[in-house]
């Protein structure tokens, strides 16, 4: 049963069609919009939750759309109380306070689809890392893989990317690396076999960066942006002429959709092999 199911019983029709179906379960923490037309029905909408997921310590309604540097929202407190929790996926567990740290837990399965893609003894640069659910899902189902540098710029992520390693035993594969990737890219320089850019909103001003972090024989870049379909052409063409400025070559893109992000809007990765 859904979360609209179960408020049928609570709700007249005319609130109902205001409900948006779709919540994050992090952990043992959910995170839920509640438009302004539902707001005096806070109480039935926690209720409905809990009876759905009874293992639930803490709901937040969001307080905004993601923003800042650290993609970061505003949270209300709904239910329960604030504290860190701990997200399983894949095998692996990913500790965070989502009011500190970005998490989606939408993304478990592209973190495989990358995790497969990696082979024995490469190294990976994961640049925007987060708590380090990229890296962790890479070390887990790769566990030949070279090393994975994770970098993070926003310091509470970078924290929690050191305990998720020691919690999963990553710590002989995953670099941990705090900062701007823009100021500490630079020792990774023609090191990496593959990079991904897990920042879909400004990844393209660092696609001359990661193209720099591939080993001279080449690699891949996992690009990650927002697009309406139409447009994947063009995207193409400018990511390619940025590739080339830094004298290397494109020489084949797949790019596959991620996830809805808004009407019209998908998110996307681009899979570029680099020479
Ligand atoms: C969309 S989140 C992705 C986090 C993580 N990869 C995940 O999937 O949970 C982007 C992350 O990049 C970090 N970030 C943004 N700009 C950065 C930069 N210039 N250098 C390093 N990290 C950055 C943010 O703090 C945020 O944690």
């Amino acid at each position: 049963m859904d979360l609209k199911e179960l408020l049928e019983k609570r709700l007249p029709e005319r609130e109902l069609q205001f409900l948006k179906g779709a919540f994050d379960v992090i952990g043992e923490v959910a995170i839920i919009e509640i438009p302004e037309e539902l707001s005096h029905r806070e109480r039935d909408i926690v209720d409905a939750l809990l009876d759905m997921h009874p293992r639930l310590k803490t709901i937040y309604s969001k307080g905004s759309e993601r923003k800042g540097v650290y993609r970061l929202r505003e949270l209300k407190l709904i239910y329960g109380e604030e504290k860190e929790t701990e997200h399983k996926e894949h095998g692996y567990r990913i500790r965070l306070d989502v009011s500190k740290v970005f998490f989606s837990p939408r993304e478990a399965n592209e973190r495989q689809r990358i995790a497969r893609l990696v082979r024995p003894r490469e190294n990976v640069m994961v640049m925007f890392a987060g708590a380090g659910p990229y890296s962790i899902a890479i070390a887990k189902h790769q566990p030949k893989v070279g090393k994975v540098f994770s970098v993070e710029i926003n310091p509470d992520a970078y924290k929690y990317m050191i305990e998720n390693v020691r919690i999963n035993k990553a710590g002989d594969k995953v670099v941990p690396v705090l900062g701007d990737v823009d100021d500490v890219c630079t020792p990774y320089f023609g090191k990496c076999d593959r990079v991904v850019m897990p920042l879909p909103k400004g990844a393209y001003e660092y696609i001359k960066l990661a193209a720099k972090c591939l080993k001279k024989g080449g690699g891949v870049i996992h690009y990650y942006f927002l697009s309406s379909p139409d447009a994947l052409d063009e995207i193409k063409e400018i990511v390619s002429v940025d590739i080339q400025s830094v004298g290397r070559k494109v020489k084949a893109v797949k790019t596959a959709k991620v996830s809805e992000y808004a009407p019209k809007t998908l998110k996307f990765c681009m899979d570029i092999r680099v020479k």
